[in-house]
Order: structure tokens, then C-alpha cells, then sequence
């Protein structure tokens, strides 16, 4: 079953045909980075008249490198929640004309469930249920992965998620957004210990996150040594962030495996590109006999090709949208 998945819930317009929810026919992502970098994050209004302009050529696009046309394709899946409203709608505005000129049944997807579905494409062996940690721009949480459309969530942030964490702490280094790439890179060059950042304690849930307090932690650290005249060492403070989110991220899942019985980790989103929190996650789950399943670097990030993977699983639960869909900002995991 060949599936159109249609992707435009911030700053990436993005299409893709992917086969059974496992093979890439194509995967085009056509990124707004540049743009917003000026403004030091995305603009809202900006992304939406840029998915606007993109939208067409990209679909063209990505059905032309699978060498197909719209007749060849099955469904249409597009990401309808949770995003930016504006360049949501874009998106799914395009997916019904497309569903509605061509009689294909359209699949709405939850952009989450689709960075989850991004580890189906990597590795053909990996099926529920298993646990997964979720780490991006706009999202932290640990989450039971009870079927392919079912999951429950155990743990989720209580404030900044971990890939905004990542970019204010990069911003106050005077890296460009977003900044957890260049955190990433310069991490290589520096010493984890050389500052020692709080672990910030979550009252009521133990797999819960917050990271504002170590946002807060690094940006006081960089303002006193401004005042104090004493250079902040970027590196080592790059290297000391990454080590002490990474942990906590990596540390909770762990624990919520161990009590919840699973065997089986997977880590999704942005954030899971990241090499300090991938080679943490990977030594934990050694050390602990739990089998690890990472996505490749190229579908970390927002791409359609999740989408179009997480669109088959919910066409075989039987889900589908008509022409009333609406996009949706704000949407848990566990309520769709
Ligand atoms: O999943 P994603 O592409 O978009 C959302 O759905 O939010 O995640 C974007 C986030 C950004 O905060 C970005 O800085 C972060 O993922 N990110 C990284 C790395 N690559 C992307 N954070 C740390 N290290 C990286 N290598
Ligand atoms: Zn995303």
C-alpha cells in the first residue's frame, strides 16, 4: 500500500511515499531554517506563507522521485495536530483538496505519533510494544507504545520541552537557532564536568521532566562570568548541558522500563539525534539488557515520511478524516 504523507506543522514542508509503512519511495523536506534564524526561532506567520508557497512543488516533488502519480497512491496522511495552527492548516487545507480531487481516503496523524513511527521505517523488526522516549522542539515524554495507534503516556515536561531547552541554552551561548545541533557540536570539543548543573527534582510523577530550572541554571552561570569579566569556555559549558539533560532523560527511561516491564527502548524526535543523549541511551541500555532502537539521523527531524509511515498504521486501524478536518494546536498523544 503506497501512502502520500503530507508534513507542515512548523518550519518544514515536507512530503513523502512510503510503502507499508516501512519503505521510503521518497522523502522530501524543504526546510524554512534560514528564514527564521534572523528572528532566533520560528515565526509563525512567516511559516505559514512559506508552506503556502512550498506546499505544491514539494508534493510534486516527492510523487515525481517515486516515480508515481497520484493515481498510484492509496492515501493521503497529513499531520492535522499538534503544531503551529497556521501552518497546520496549510497542510491539511492541501491534503483535503488532493483527498477530495482524487477519491483517496485521507488519514489525519498526530505529528508525535509520526516522529514514533519514524523507527518503524529504520528497523523492519521493531513492533509493539516497547517504550519509548520522546525529545523534541516542542514535546518531552516518556510513553507505552501499547499497539502501532495506541499509546499511553507515564511521563511528560512540566515546563520547556527538551529540544527548547537545548535551543535557549544554545541561544544564551550565541549559537544560531536552532541550537541544539551546534550544542551538539560543540559538546565534542569540551569537558562535561567542568560545571556542574542541577538535576531539577519533579514533585508527583518520578518520570515527569522539567527543564526550565537548568535553563535558568546555564543562562545565570553565562550572566555571572559575563559580569565577573571571566569568559564562559562555550564548549565546556555545551558539553556540561548536554551531559546533565541527557542524563535525565535517559536516566527516567531506564526507570520507568524497569517498572513498567519493558525490554524493548525506543527514543524518537529532534532530540534523539543528538549524540550525547543516542550514546547514553546506548551504553544504559546495554548495561541493562534492554534492546535499543534509534532512528537514522536523516528522520530524527520533521520529515512526511513518518507521517506517511504512522498514516498506514491508522488506515489499518480505520481511521479517516473528510472534508470537515480541522487542524488542532494542542493534542495529547493519549486522546486521539
Ligand atoms: O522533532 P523536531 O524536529 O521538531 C519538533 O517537532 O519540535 O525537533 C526539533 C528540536 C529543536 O529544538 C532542535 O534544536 C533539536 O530538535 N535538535 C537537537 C539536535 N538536532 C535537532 N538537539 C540536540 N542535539 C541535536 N543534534
Ligand atoms: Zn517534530
Amino acid at each position: 500500500m503506497l501512502i502520500l504523507g503530507i508534513e507542515s506543522s512548523c518550519d518544514e514542508t515536507a512530503a513523502a511515499v512510503v510503502e507499508d509503512g516501512r519503505i521510503i519511495h521518497s522523502n522530501i523536506v524543504s526546510t524554512q531554517i534560514e528564514e527564521h534564524k534572523k528572528f532566533g526561532g520560528v515565526v509563525p506567520e512567516i511559516a505559514s506563507r512559506r508552506h503556502c508557497e512550498n506546499i505544491y512543488g514539494v508534493v510534486e516533488a516527492a510523487l515525481s522521485e517515486a516515480n508515481c502519480t497520484l493515481a498510484d497512491i492509496d492515501a493521503i496522511g497529513v499531520t492535522y495536530a499538534p503544531g503551529l495552527i497556521g501552518a497546520l492548516l496549510v497542510g491539511t487545507s492541501f491534503a483535503k483538496g488532493l483527498a477530495m480531487a482524487s477519491g483517496k481516503p485521507l488519514v489525519p496523524v498526530h505529528h508525535i505519533a509520526g516522529h514514533i513511527a519514524a523507527n518503524y521505517i529504520a528497523h523492519h523488526d521493531l513492533k509493539p510494544p516497547y517504550l519509548c522516549l520522546i525529545a523534541s522542539g516542542g514535546h518531552s515524554m516518556i510513553a507505552e507504545i501499547k499497539d502501532y495507534t495506541k499509546f499511553s503516556i507515564i511521563g511528560r515536561t512540566r515546563d520547556d520541552a527538551a529540544g527548547e531547552a537545548f535551543d535557549k541554552a544554545a541561544r544564551v551561548l550565541g549559537f544560531p537557532y536552532p541550537g541544539g545541533v551546534h550544542i551538539d557540536k560543540a559538546a565534542k570539543e569540551g569537558n562535561p564536568d567542568a560545571y556542574k548543573l542541577p538535576y531539577p527534582k519533579v514533585t508527583g510523577s518520578e518520570y515527569d521532566f522539567s527543564f526550565s530550572g537548568l535553563k535558568t541554571a546555564v543562562i545565570n552561570t553565562v550572566h555571572n562570568s559575563e559580569q565577573k569579566g571571566i569568559p564562559i569556555n562555550k564548549n565546556d559549558m555545551a558539553a556540561s548541558f548536554q551531559h546533565t539533560i541527557s542524563e535525565i532523560l535517559v536516566s527516567k527511561t531506564m526507570a520507568a522500563a524497569r517498572e513498567y516491564g519493558y525490554k524493548t527502548i525506543a527514543v524518537a524526535g529532534g532530540v534523539s539525534a543528538n549524540s550525547g543523549v543516542r550514546e547514553l541511551t546506548e551504553r544504559r541500555c546495554r548495561d541493562n539488557g534492554f534492546k535499543l532502537y534509534l532512528p537514522p539521523l536523516n528522520l530524527c527531524g520533521d520529515n512526511a515520511a513518518m507521517i506517511a509511515a504512522q498514516a498506514y498504521f491508522d488506515y489499518l486501524d480505520g481511521k479517516r478524516a473528510d472534508e470537515s478536518l480541522n487542524a488542532v494546536a494542542t493534542l495529547p498523544l493519549d486522546n486521539i
